[in-house]
Protein backbone atom coordinates (compact mmCIF):
# COMPACT_ATOMS: atom_id res chain seq x y z
CA UNK A 1 0.00 0.00 0.00
CA UNK A 2 1.47 3.63 -0.82
CA UNK A 3 0.70 6.86 1.54
CA UNK A 4 -1.95 9.12 0.09
CA UNK A 5 0.08 11.47 -1.31
CA UNK A 6 -1.44 15.06 0.42
CA UNK A 7 2.21 16.46 1.90
CA UNK A 8 4.61 18.53 0.12
CA UNK A 9 7.54 16.92 2.29
CA UNK A 10 11.21 17.48 2.66
CA UNK A 11 13.72 14.69 1.72
CA UNK A 12 14.35 14.50 5.72
CA UNK A 13 13.85 11.99 8.12
CA UNK A 14 13.90 13.00 11.89
CA UNK A 15 14.31 9.98 14.57
CA UNK A 16 15.44 12.08 17.71
CA UNK A 17 14.86 15.23 19.46
CA UNK A 18 16.14 16.84 22.80
CA UNK A 19 14.88 20.38 23.71
CA UNK A 20 14.38 22.87 20.52
CA UNK A 21 17.20 20.60 18.35
CA UNK A 22 16.54 17.38 16.28
CA UNK A 23 18.46 14.92 14.47
CA UNK A 24 17.91 13.17 11.56
CA UNK A 25 18.84 9.56 10.49
CA UNK A 26 22.30 10.82 9.36
CA UNK A 27 23.18 12.32 12.62
CA UNK A 28 22.81 15.81 11.43
CA UNK A 29 21.73 18.69 14.06
CA UNK A 30 19.01 20.90 13.23
CA UNK A 31 17.71 23.44 15.02
CA UNK A 32 14.20 23.70 15.79
CA UNK A 33 12.16 26.94 15.33
CA UNK A 34 8.78 25.39 13.49
CA UNK A 35 8.01 23.08 17.02
CA UNK A 36 6.30 20.74 14.34
CA UNK A 37 3.96 23.55 13.65
CA UNK A 38 3.70 25.21 16.45
CA UNK A 39 2.87 21.92 18.64
CA UNK A 40 6.75 21.23 20.63
CA UNK A 41 5.74 23.56 23.99
CA UNK A 42 8.10 22.69 26.16
CA UNK A 43 10.76 21.04 23.90
CA UNK A 44 11.45 18.09 22.32
CA UNK A 45 12.21 14.68 25.07
CA UNK A 46 11.83 16.77 27.70
CA UNK A 47 12.55 14.53 31.11
CA UNK A 48 9.67 15.51 32.79
CA UNK A 49 7.09 14.65 29.77
CA UNK A 50 8.69 11.33 29.17
CA UNK A 51 8.35 10.09 32.92
CA UNK A 52 5.01 11.32 33.45
CA UNK A 53 4.10 9.45 29.63
CA UNK A 54 5.82 6.81 30.77
CA UNK A 55 4.41 5.76 34.06
CA UNK A 56 0.88 6.59 33.03
CA UNK A 57 1.23 4.01 29.92
CA UNK A 58 2.60 1.45 32.81
CA UNK A 59 -0.87 1.78 34.84
CA UNK A 60 -3.18 2.28 32.35
CA UNK A 61 -3.46 4.16 28.74
CA UNK A 62 -7.23 4.33 27.69
CA UNK A 63 -10.55 3.73 28.94
CA UNK A 64 -13.54 5.46 28.09
CA UNK A 65 -15.82 8.40 29.25
CA UNK A 66 -18.36 6.39 30.63
CA UNK A 67 -16.21 6.01 33.93
CA UNK A 68 -14.15 8.33 35.99
CA UNK A 69 -11.22 9.33 35.02
CA UNK A 70 -9.53 11.77 37.59
CA UNK A 71 -6.65 12.69 35.77
CA UNK A 72 -9.23 14.94 33.61
CA UNK A 73 -10.33 16.95 36.83
CA UNK A 74 -6.71 17.25 37.69
CA UNK A 75 -5.97 18.46 34.21
CA UNK A 76 -8.85 20.97 34.58
CA UNK A 77 -7.91 22.53 37.72
CA UNK A 78 -4.54 22.93 36.79
CA UNK A 79 -5.35 24.57 33.33
CA UNK A 80 -7.97 26.51 35.39
CA UNK A 81 -4.57 28.15 37.09
CA UNK A 82 -2.24 28.25 35.09
CA UNK A 83 -4.48 30.05 32.45
CA UNK A 84 -6.28 32.05 35.17
CA UNK A 85 -9.60 30.88 33.76
CA UNK A 86 -10.82 28.80 37.40
CA UNK A 87 -14.43 29.25 36.95
CA UNK A 88 -14.78 28.09 33.10
CA UNK A 89 -15.23 24.09 32.72
CA UNK A 90 -13.41 21.94 30.27
CA UNK A 91 -14.82 19.90 27.28
CA UNK A 92 -11.39 17.74 25.72
CA UNK A 93 -11.41 15.95 22.41
CA UNK A 94 -8.27 15.17 20.36
CA UNK A 95 -7.12 18.06 17.77
CA UNK A 96 -7.45 21.80 16.91
CA UNK A 97 -10.56 21.32 14.16
CA UNK A 98 -11.97 19.21 16.77
CA UNK A 99 -12.03 22.16 19.21
CA UNK A 100 -13.34 24.56 17.05
CA UNK A 101 -16.22 22.07 15.46
CA UNK A 102 -17.26 21.40 19.08
CA UNK A 103 -17.22 25.27 19.61
CA UNK A 104 -18.97 27.02 16.72
CA UNK A 105 -21.91 23.64 17.81
CA UNK A 106 -21.73 24.57 21.45
CA UNK A 107 -22.26 28.16 20.26
CA UNK A 108 -25.21 27.13 18.03
CA UNK A 109 -26.56 24.65 20.86
CA UNK A 110 -26.50 27.32 23.54
CA UNK A 111 -28.30 30.23 21.50
CA UNK A 112 -30.42 28.50 19.04
CA UNK A 113 -28.60 30.72 16.15
CA UNK A 114 -27.07 29.20 12.82
CA UNK A 115 -24.40 32.26 11.66
CA UNK A 116 -21.29 32.73 12.22
CA UNK A 117 -18.85 34.97 11.35
CA UNK A 118 -15.53 34.31 10.69
CA UNK A 119 -12.19 36.54 8.74
CA UNK A 120 -10.27 36.71 5.62
CA UNK A 121 -7.33 34.41 5.99
CA UNK A 122 -8.61 32.55 8.56
CA UNK A 123 -8.21 28.78 9.78
CA UNK A 124 -10.01 26.94 11.69
CA UNK A 125 -9.18 23.23 10.65
CA UNK A 126 -10.46 20.73 8.32
CA UNK A 127 -13.86 18.71 9.69
CA UNK A 128 -16.80 20.22 8.30
CA UNK A 129 -17.46 23.66 10.18
CA UNK A 130 -14.18 24.51 10.98
CA UNK A 131 -13.51 24.16 7.38
CA UNK A 132 -16.87 25.90 6.59
CA UNK A 133 -15.62 28.58 8.56
CA UNK A 134 -11.64 29.20 6.77
CA UNK A 135 -11.13 31.72 4.26
CA UNK A 136 -9.63 29.11 1.90
CA UNK A 137 -11.84 27.44 -0.92
CA UNK A 138 -9.37 25.11 -1.75
CA UNK A 139 -9.84 22.99 1.41
CA UNK A 140 -13.88 23.47 1.52
CA UNK A 141 -15.39 20.17 -0.16
CA UNK A 142 -18.91 20.83 -1.95
CA UNK A 143 -20.19 18.67 0.95
CA UNK A 144 -19.26 21.53 3.61
CA UNK A 145 -20.02 24.53 1.50
CA UNK A 146 -22.98 26.74 3.98
CA UNK A 147 -23.98 30.13 3.50
CA UNK A 148 -24.29 30.19 7.56
CA UNK A 149 -20.89 31.97 7.60
CA UNK A 150 -19.98 35.00 6.84
CA UNK A 151 -16.49 36.49 6.29
CA UNK A 152 -15.57 39.68 7.46
CA UNK A 153 -12.13 41.78 6.44
CA UNK A 154 -10.05 41.57 9.80
CA UNK A 155 -10.34 44.42 12.45
CA UNK A 156 -12.50 46.11 10.14
CA UNK A 157 -15.32 47.45 13.67
CA UNK A 158 -17.77 49.09 10.83
CA UNK A 159 -18.46 45.40 8.84
CA UNK A 160 -18.24 43.69 11.98
CA UNK A 161 -21.27 46.49 13.57
CA UNK A 162 -22.92 46.05 9.80
CA UNK A 163 -23.25 42.12 10.07
CA UNK A 164 -24.41 42.24 13.54
CA UNK A 165 -27.19 44.46 12.15
CA UNK A 166 -28.18 42.27 8.96
CA UNK A 167 -28.04 38.77 10.73
CA UNK A 168 -28.86 36.67 13.68
CA UNK A 169 -25.33 35.92 14.79
CA UNK A 170 -24.84 32.73 16.51
CA UNK A 171 -20.91 33.23 16.75
CA UNK A 172 -17.90 35.21 15.97
CA UNK A 173 -14.66 32.86 15.76
CA UNK A 174 -11.46 34.64 15.44
CA UNK A 175 -7.38 33.61 16.32
CA UNK A 176 -5.90 36.44 18.29
CA UNK A 177 -2.82 36.02 16.06
CA UNK A 178 -3.29 34.47 12.73
CA UNK A 179 -1.25 31.76 11.92
CA UNK A 180 -1.41 30.06 8.60
CA UNK A 181 -2.71 33.23 7.59
CA UNK A 182 0.60 35.26 7.91
CA UNK A 183 0.81 36.43 11.84
CA UNK A 184 -1.39 38.87 11.74
CA UNK A 185 -2.31 40.51 15.30
CA UNK A 186 -5.60 41.08 15.57
CA UNK A 187 -5.96 44.74 17.03
CA UNK A 188 -7.06 44.76 20.89
CA UNK A 189 -10.08 47.61 20.19
CA UNK A 190 -10.96 44.72 17.50
CA UNK A 191 -11.49 42.04 20.13
CA UNK A 192 -12.78 44.33 22.15
CA UNK A 193 -15.33 45.01 20.03
CA UNK A 194 -16.68 41.59 19.38
CA UNK A 195 -16.90 41.45 22.75
CA UNK A 196 -19.31 44.30 23.39
CA UNK A 197 -21.12 43.10 20.38
CA UNK A 198 -21.31 39.51 21.01
CA UNK A 199 -22.78 40.50 24.65
CA UNK A 200 -25.38 42.60 22.98
CA UNK A 201 -26.73 40.35 20.63
CA UNK A 202 -26.18 36.82 22.39
CA UNK A 203 -23.57 35.78 20.10
CA UNK A 204 -20.97 33.60 21.27
CA UNK A 205 -17.29 34.69 21.52
CA UNK A 206 -14.89 32.12 20.34
CA UNK A 207 -11.36 32.43 20.42
CA UNK A 208 -9.21 30.04 18.63
CA UNK A 209 -6.26 29.60 20.13
CA UNK A 210 -5.39 26.28 18.78
CA UNK A 211 -1.80 28.13 17.50
CA UNK A 212 -2.09 31.24 19.38
CA UNK A 213 -2.50 30.17 22.46
CA UNK A 214 -0.81 27.63 25.40
CA UNK A 215 1.53 30.31 26.56
CA UNK A 216 3.28 30.86 22.96
CA UNK A 217 2.70 34.85 23.68
CA UNK A 218 3.54 35.47 27.33
CA UNK A 219 0.01 35.51 28.49
CA UNK A 220 -1.94 32.18 28.18
CA UNK A 221 -3.81 33.26 25.50
CA UNK A 222 -3.41 36.08 22.47
CA UNK A 223 -6.51 37.02 23.38
CA UNK A 224 -5.87 38.24 27.15
CA UNK A 225 -4.00 41.35 25.71
CA UNK A 226 -6.96 43.25 24.86
CA UNK A 227 -8.37 42.55 28.18
CA UNK A 228 -11.54 40.90 27.52
CA UNK A 229 -12.52 37.40 27.86
CA UNK A 230 -13.87 35.31 25.15
CA UNK A 231 -16.93 32.63 25.70
CA UNK A 232 -14.72 29.87 24.38
CA UNK A 233 -11.16 29.26 23.94
CA UNK A 234 -10.66 26.53 21.70
CA UNK A 235 -6.68 24.99 22.15
CA UNK A 236 -4.35 21.80 20.75
CA UNK A 237 -1.17 22.18 19.29
CA UNK A 238 0.92 22.81 21.84
CA UNK A 239 -1.09 21.27 24.51
CA UNK A 240 0.31 17.79 24.33
CA UNK A 241 3.98 18.98 23.20
CA UNK A 242 2.76 16.43 20.44
CA UNK A 243 0.18 13.70 21.88
CA UNK A 244 -2.75 14.68 20.31
CA UNK A 245 -4.89 16.30 22.78
CA UNK A 246 -7.17 19.40 21.89
CA UNK A 247 -10.28 20.70 23.85
CA UNK A 248 -12.14 24.06 24.88
CA UNK A 249 -12.95 25.71 27.65
CA UNK A 250 -16.26 27.20 28.30
CA UNK A 251 -17.53 30.20 30.20
CA UNK A 252 -19.82 29.24 33.06
CA UNK A 253 -22.62 31.21 31.64
CA UNK A 254 -23.30 28.13 29.31
CA UNK A 255 -24.23 25.13 30.45
CA UNK A 256 -23.97 21.25 29.99
CA UNK A 257 -26.74 18.47 28.93
CA UNK A 258 -25.95 14.61 28.66
CA UNK A 259 -24.83 13.70 25.17
CA UNK A 260 -24.65 17.09 24.01
CA UNK A 261 -21.06 16.61 23.39
CA UNK A 262 -19.01 13.75 23.14
CA UNK A 263 -15.47 11.61 22.00
CA UNK A 264 -14.16 8.34 21.93
CA UNK A 265 -10.62 9.47 22.73
CA UNK A 266 -10.65 12.69 24.13
CA UNK A 267 -9.65 13.02 27.65
CA UNK A 268 -7.66 9.43 27.93
CA UNK A 269 -5.78 9.04 30.44
CA UNK A 270 -2.60 8.82 28.42
CA UNK A 271 -3.40 12.46 26.85
CA UNK A 272 -4.12 13.79 30.29
CA UNK A 273 -1.06 12.63 31.48
CA UNK A 274 0.59 14.51 28.64
CA UNK A 275 -1.55 17.41 29.22
CA UNK A 276 -0.38 17.46 32.84
CA UNK A 277 2.87 17.34 32.33
CA UNK A 278 3.14 20.59 29.91
CA UNK A 279 1.49 22.51 32.17
CA UNK A 280 3.32 21.31 35.16
CA UNK A 281 6.41 22.52 33.15
CA UNK A 282 5.34 25.85 31.38
CA UNK A 283 4.84 26.69 35.29
CA UNK A 284 7.73 25.21 37.32
CA UNK A 285 10.04 26.76 34.35
CA UNK A 286 8.53 29.97 33.73
CA UNK A 287 7.84 29.16 30.27
CA UNK A 288 5.43 32.01 29.63
CA UNK A 289 7.91 34.71 30.79
CA UNK A 290 11.02 33.14 28.57
CA UNK A 291 8.36 32.76 25.78
CA UNK A 292 7.14 36.62 26.40
CA UNK A 293 11.52 37.50 26.89
CA UNK A 294 13.24 35.66 24.15
CA UNK A 295 10.24 36.91 21.62
CA UNK A 296 10.55 40.35 22.58
CA UNK A 297 14.53 39.89 22.02
CA UNK A 298 13.71 38.27 18.43
CA UNK A 299 11.20 40.56 17.32
CA UNK A 300 13.58 43.57 18.22
CA UNK A 301 16.44 41.91 16.05
CA UNK A 302 14.72 40.83 13.25
CA UNK A 303 13.50 44.44 12.78
CA UNK A 304 16.94 45.90 12.39
CA UNK A 305 17.15 43.89 9.08
CA UNK A 306 16.29 46.36 6.49
CA UNK A 307 15.41 43.77 3.85
CA UNK A 308 12.28 42.75 5.87
CA UNK A 309 9.33 43.92 4.89
CA UNK A 310 7.73 43.71 8.37
CA UNK A 311 7.97 41.42 11.22
CA UNK A 312 4.45 40.77 12.99
CA UNK A 313 3.68 38.65 16.43
CA UNK A 314 3.91 38.50 19.64
CA UNK A 315 6.32 36.34 22.16
CA UNK A 316 7.33 32.99 20.29
CA UNK A 317 4.74 33.20 17.83
CA UNK A 318 6.29 35.36 15.04
CA UNK A 319 6.46 36.58 11.04
CA UNK A 320 8.60 37.76 8.83
CA UNK A 321 7.24 39.07 5.66
CA UNK A 322 10.26 38.87 2.99
CA UNK A 323 9.83 40.44 -0.28
CA UNK A 324 9.48 38.19 -2.84
CA UNK A 325 13.35 38.21 -3.71
CA UNK A 326 14.06 36.50 -0.68
CA UNK A 327 11.28 33.84 -1.21
CA UNK A 328 14.32 31.10 -0.59
CA UNK A 329 15.36 31.90 2.78
CA UNK A 330 13.59 29.40 4.38
CA UNK A 331 14.85 26.36 2.15
CA UNK A 332 18.38 27.85 2.55
CA UNK A 333 18.17 27.79 6.67
CA UNK A 334 17.10 24.39 6.73
CA UNK A 335 18.93 23.10 3.94
CA UNK A 336 22.44 25.26 4.11
CA UNK A 337 21.77 25.93 8.28
CA UNK A 338 19.94 23.09 9.22
CA UNK A 339 17.22 25.35 10.30
CA UNK A 340 13.83 24.31 10.54
CA UNK A 341 10.94 27.47 10.13
CA UNK A 342 7.58 27.24 8.83
CA UNK A 343 6.15 29.26 6.22
CA UNK A 344 2.52 31.37 5.33
CA UNK A 345 1.90 32.23 1.56
CA UNK A 346 3.43 33.85 -0.20
CA UNK A 347 6.65 34.85 1.93
CA UNK A 348 6.23 34.83 5.45
CA UNK A 349 9.13 32.95 7.45
CA UNK A 350 6.66 31.46 10.43
CA UNK A 351 8.95 31.06 13.91
CA UNK A 352 7.29 28.95 16.06
CA UNK A 353 9.67 27.32 18.72
CA UNK A 354 9.33 25.63 21.70
CA UNK A 355 8.44 28.06 24.75
CA UNK A 356 11.56 27.76 26.12
CA UNK A 357 13.52 28.44 23.68
CA UNK A 358 17.09 29.90 24.74
CA UNK A 359 18.69 33.16 23.73
CA UNK A 360 22.08 31.45 22.52
CA UNK A 361 19.59 29.04 20.10
CA UNK A 362 17.84 32.61 19.57
CA UNK A 363 21.29 34.01 18.56
CA UNK A 364 21.98 31.01 16.33
CA UNK A 365 19.12 31.64 14.07
CA UNK A 366 19.86 35.61 13.69
CA UNK A 367 23.16 34.77 12.71
CA UNK A 368 21.98 32.48 10.17
CA UNK A 369 19.18 34.81 9.05
CA UNK A 370 21.64 37.29 8.49
CA UNK A 371 24.11 35.09 6.11
CA UNK A 372 21.54 34.06 4.23
CA UNK A 373 19.92 38.00 3.50
CA UNK A 374 23.65 38.93 2.64
CA UNK A 375 24.17 35.74 0.35
CA UNK A 376 21.20 36.85 -1.05
CA UNK A 377 21.90 40.17 -1.73
CA UNK A 378 25.22 39.89 -3.37
C1 LIG B 1 -5.62 28.53 14.34
C2 LIG B 1 -5.82 27.07 14.03
N1 LIG B 1 -7.00 26.51 14.30
C3 LIG B 1 -7.23 25.20 14.05
C4 LIG B 1 -6.26 24.39 13.50
C5 LIG B 1 -6.54 22.95 13.24
O1 LIG B 1 -5.85 22.13 14.12
P1 LIG B 1 -5.65 20.57 13.82
O2 LIG B 1 -4.71 20.47 12.64
O3 LIG B 1 -5.09 20.02 15.09
O4 LIG B 1 -6.98 20.01 13.49
C6 LIG B 1 -5.00 24.94 13.21
C7 LIG B 1 -3.94 24.11 12.59
O5 LIG B 1 -2.98 24.57 12.03
C8 LIG B 1 -4.78 26.32 13.47
O6 LIG B 1 -3.60 26.89 13.19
Amino acid sequence: MKLFDVYPINPINIVKGVGSLVYDDKGTEYLDLYGGHAVISIGHTHPHYVKRLEDQLHRIGFYSNSVEIPLQKQLAEKLGQVSGYEDYQLFLCNSGAEANENALKLASFHNGKRKVIAFHKSFHGRTSLAVAATDNPKIVAPVNETDNVIFLPWNDEAALEQAFEASEISSVIIEGIQGVGGINVAAESFLQKIRTLCDQHDAVFIADSVQCGYGRTGKFFSQDFAGVKADIYSMAKGMGNGFPIGGIIISPKIQPSYGMLGTTFGGNHLACAAGLAVLEVIEQDNLMQNASEVGEYLIAELKKFDQVKEVRGRGLMIGIDLPQELAHVRKELLFKHHIFTGESKPNVVRLLPALNLTKTHADRFLEAFSTVLNYQLT
